[in-house]
């Protein structure tokens, strides 16, 4: 199979030095992208910036804000089977970025925020024949937020997990399907995780 993984974080700059962003070290998809690659896969890798080197024999794309995320993303998609989207995208930008470094102005300030688009929404959407594995990351109403994000962006399944696996190199996690439920629970490295993730796609997918 041909896998399109998009991992890390987006930023999204309020002027040319200050940006928003969220706290992701990426190694839950660059592992995904290793595990792939291990059981003979081929991989597209779309990631934002990380402390992380591609895994080797993957094909990479850097990217840096979620408009980027998504045009690579959207034209990877059509030469892969499927995708596993793991990254942590910023969901807010500032409504316009402000040219040059915005001065201090000695009291509080407002920034108005807009929605980024939603990357894995849109693969959803033209998924056709083609599988989507979405993340969900929930701190509370854990299943029931999993099973609503995996019906609004068109998953097949969605891979729950919680705020302790920022940064980890441990994960607990559970797949959800359409049906709302925990199919499968898997916890350890995520390394470890993701071999499993993959190998239960090879044998479950249609
Ligand atoms: N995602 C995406 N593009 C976005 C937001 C999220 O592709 N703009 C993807 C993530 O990569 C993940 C899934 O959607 O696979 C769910 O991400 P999550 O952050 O848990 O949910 P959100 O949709 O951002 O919703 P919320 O922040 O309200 O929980």
């Amino acid at each position: 199979m041909r896998i399109l993984i998009t991992a890390g974080p987006t930023r999204e700059y309020i002027d040319d030095v200050r940006y928003l962003s969220n706290a992701s070290s990426g190694r839950m998809g660059y592992a995904l992208a290793q595990a792939a690659l291990d059981q003979g896969h081929e991989v597209v890798l779309v990631s934002g910036p990380v402390d992380l080197m591609p895994p080797k024999g993957c094909e990479f794309h850097a990217v840096e804000t979620t408009e980027e995320m998504k045009t690579a993303s959207v034209a990877a998609f059509d030469r892969c089977d499927g995708v596993i989207a793991a990254a942590a995208v910023c969901d807010y930008k500032p409504r316009e970025r402000i040219e040059g470094k915005l001065a201090k102005t000695g009291g509080p300030i407002s920034i108005d925020m807009i929605e980024t688009d939603d990357v894995l929404a849109h693969l959803g959407a033209a998924k056709g024949r083609r599988w989507v594995v979405g993340f969900a990351l929930e701190s509370q109403n854990a299943r029931e937020n999993a099973l609503q994000k995996l019906r609004a962006k068109n998953c097949n399944w969605i891979v729950l997990n919680n705020p302790t696996a920022i940064g980890s190199l441990n994960n607990e996690v559970e797949l959800i399907d359409e049906s709302g439920q925990p199919i499968m629970r898997w916890a350890g490295s995520k390394q470890e995780i993701s071999t499993q993730l993959i190998t239960w796609l090879e044998t479950n997918l249609p």
